[in-house]
């Protein structure tokens, strides 16, 4: 009795993580806080792209990504990103073709959620900024979180475009989200397009 109780509560368990289980774990490297321009460049240089290379990002600025979100900066466990009375209330997700992970904080790592592809527009991984709660403060938190994104993604040469456009309803149940948590925006990130000169001086170069 024993036994075959221990094997179906087993089975049962499999069953209902199965769809976030069959994701590759994906290692997020510790933050390079060294990299990219000055402050004063990535903001001359911010802008709204919505168009992406198909090339899936890197380990080295996936990890970098996350961390300029909403990543730990202190040891007392704050953020890069402010929150109303510390609430730190907003969840970055990243939603890949194959499937959405969300951003752990305090062990900067990525927790599988679900598999299949959620993300609201083709790049290749669009951040879902997640308030916890559905306070007044959650979409100001959740825009500070965006502009970290974009002062990231303008600092190291990745295109990204905030986006409220979306179905939020179907995105939360996708993401399994409890009733009082809301996706608040969406954020494509990806690298550039290349121009077809740039294409055509690339393969001068290979000759
Ligand atoms: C809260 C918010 C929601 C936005 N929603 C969308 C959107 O759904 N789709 C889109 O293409 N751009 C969206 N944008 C981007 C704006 O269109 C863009 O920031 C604006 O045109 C100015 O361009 P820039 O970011 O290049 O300065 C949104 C921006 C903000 C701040």
């Amino acid at each position: 009795m024993g036994k075959r109780y221990i094997l179906a509560v087993l089975l049962l368990a499999g069953m209902c993580s199965g769809a976030a289980a069959a994701l590759p774990e994906i290692a997020l490297l510790p933050p390079d806080k060294t990299r990219g321009t000055a402050v004063m460049q990535a903001l001359s240089e911010r802008k709204s792209t919505r168009v992406f290379a198909p090339e899936k990002l890197t380990r080295r600025d996936l990890s970098d990504l996350l961390w300029a979100a909403n990543g730990v900066n202190r040891p007392d466990g704050k953020r890069t990103a402010p929150s109303a009375l510390n609430r730190q209330d907003i969840d970055v997700y990243a939603a890949f073709e194959e499937g959405v992970y969300r951003y752990d904080a305090p062990s900067h790592s990525l927790v599988p959620v679900a598999e299949g592809d959620v993300r609201p527009v083709k790049a290749p991984v669009v951040l879902l900024l997640v308030a916890k709660e559905d306070t007044d403060y959650a979409p100001i938190d959740a825009g500070i979180v965006s502009q970290n994104i974009y002062l990231f993604c303008s600092g190291v040469g990745l295109a990204t475009v905030t986006r409220g456009s979306m179905d939020a309803d179907k995105l939360a149940k996708a993401l399994k989200l409890p009733g009082k948590q809301k996706v608040i925006l969406n954020q494509p990130v990806g690298y550039f397009q290349k121009t077809s000169k740039e294409k055509q001086a690339e393969k001068k170069g290979e000759k």
